[in-house]
């Protein structure tokens, strides 16, 4: 399977065309896969980053926490998850009873692959006065080790609500930085990771927009280097960014994040101009129409987690969710 939907990514202008040739265009795509998930009783829960087409077959799409809210009550039988590795892994934790797929397997998270199990393992010892605190956006057994996860959108709260003074924040240094800033009475020992989508945005970049368009809003990912946050009108996560446009009466907003969300904020507000002040997520990108009917027509392939990584992993979720403000269906 890691195969078929690696060429899919590769070579995504050459299944374009032999759909074209077979007359699978996306809207007969899309009224396949509805059948099949009526048929099944599936839901497909799509991340904002994905490609817009794949909006078409979403029952939800949204940032993390949502995803994550919607994958935890969900009645549906299967989950179909179009988003990268580690949120289709959270999906499995949160409801162990439902059968989750996820059309490509090897879409990763680079911010995720810079933390693994065992060096975090030996780094709590350093700190065994220190809380965990892990964004989401990391492996099942990362998690496990972990007091309590986190999403962007409630990073700062679930940081505010431990007991611990000190807390170990893995693996995004840039959103460590933003939650210092915003909770100064916590000491936060930062991981060193990031996601080189947000990181490479030099503020440089942002002065010369600022200078050509004095109208116009930014709104920024807190993933983004501090000193880019700084100059930000907005800092929000993937689906407060829309809650955010919608608020503001400017006409016009410089979104730094995946290239992705702007199509999303498009389709939600479109009589508004979005336009990004970003990079690709190639792991985000590899999810397709194709691969997401052939996932849902072979139910495979399936996400697995190890019982007891996800019994740890599931109440580091838990943890979040007792501090976490519920987001909007
Ligand atoms: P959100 O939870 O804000 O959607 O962020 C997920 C992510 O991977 C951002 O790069
Ligand atoms: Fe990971 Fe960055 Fe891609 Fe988000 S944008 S999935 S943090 S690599």
């Amino acid at each position: 399977m890691a195969s078929f939907c690696s060429w899919l990514a590769l070579e995504q202008n050459h299944v374009y065309i032999l759909g074209m040739e077979s007359g699978i265009l996306n809207a007969e795509l899309v009224k396949r896969i509805n059948e099949l998930k009526r048929k099944k009783n599936a839901i497909v829960l799509v991340h904002n980053y994905q490609r817009p087409e794949i909006y078409d077959v979403a029952d939800f799409i949204g940032d993390s926490l949502g995803l994550c809210q919607q994958a935890r009550k969900t009645n549906a039988s299967i989950i179909v998850f179009c988003g990268v590795n580690f949120m289709a892994e959270s999906a499995a934790i949160l409801n162990p009873g439902k059968k989750v797929i996820a059309p490509c397997l090897d879409a990763g998270c680079a911010m995720a692959d810079m933390v693994e199990a065992r060096d975090l393992f030996e780094f709590k010892k350093k700190h065994p006065d220190a809380d965990v605190v892990t964004y989401v956006n990391s492996s099942a057994e990362v998690k496990a080790l972990s007091d309590v996860c986190c999403t962007s959108s409630n990073a700062v709260d679930v940081v505010r609500s431990r007991k611990s003074r000190k807390i170990i924040f893995v693996p995004d240094k840039n959103l460590a930085a933003y939650v210092q800033k915003q909770v100064p009475e916590k000491e936060i020992i930062a991981w060193q990771g990031y996601c080189p989508v947000h990181h490479y945005v030099n503020k440089e970049y942002l002065e010369e927009v600022r200078r050509e368009n004095p109208e116009a809003k930014i709104i920024a990912h807190p993933e983004s280097k501090p000193e880019v946050l700084e100059m930000a009108d907005y800092i929000a996560s993937t689906s407060g960014m829309i809650d955010v446009a919608l608020r503001d009466a400017a006409e016009e907003f410089f979104v730094l994040t995946e290239c992705g969300m702007t199509e999303r904020l498009h389709k939600e507000i479109p009589e508004k101009k979005f336009k990004g002040l970003c990079n690709l997520c190639f792991d985000m990108k590899k999810n397709t129409l194709p691969a997401i009917l052939k996932c849902l027509e072979d139910e495979s392939p399936i996400v697995t987690v190890d019982a007891e990584v996800a019994k740890r992993a599931l109440k580091a979720f838990d943890e979040m969710f007792r501090v976490s403000i519920a987001p909007k269906d």
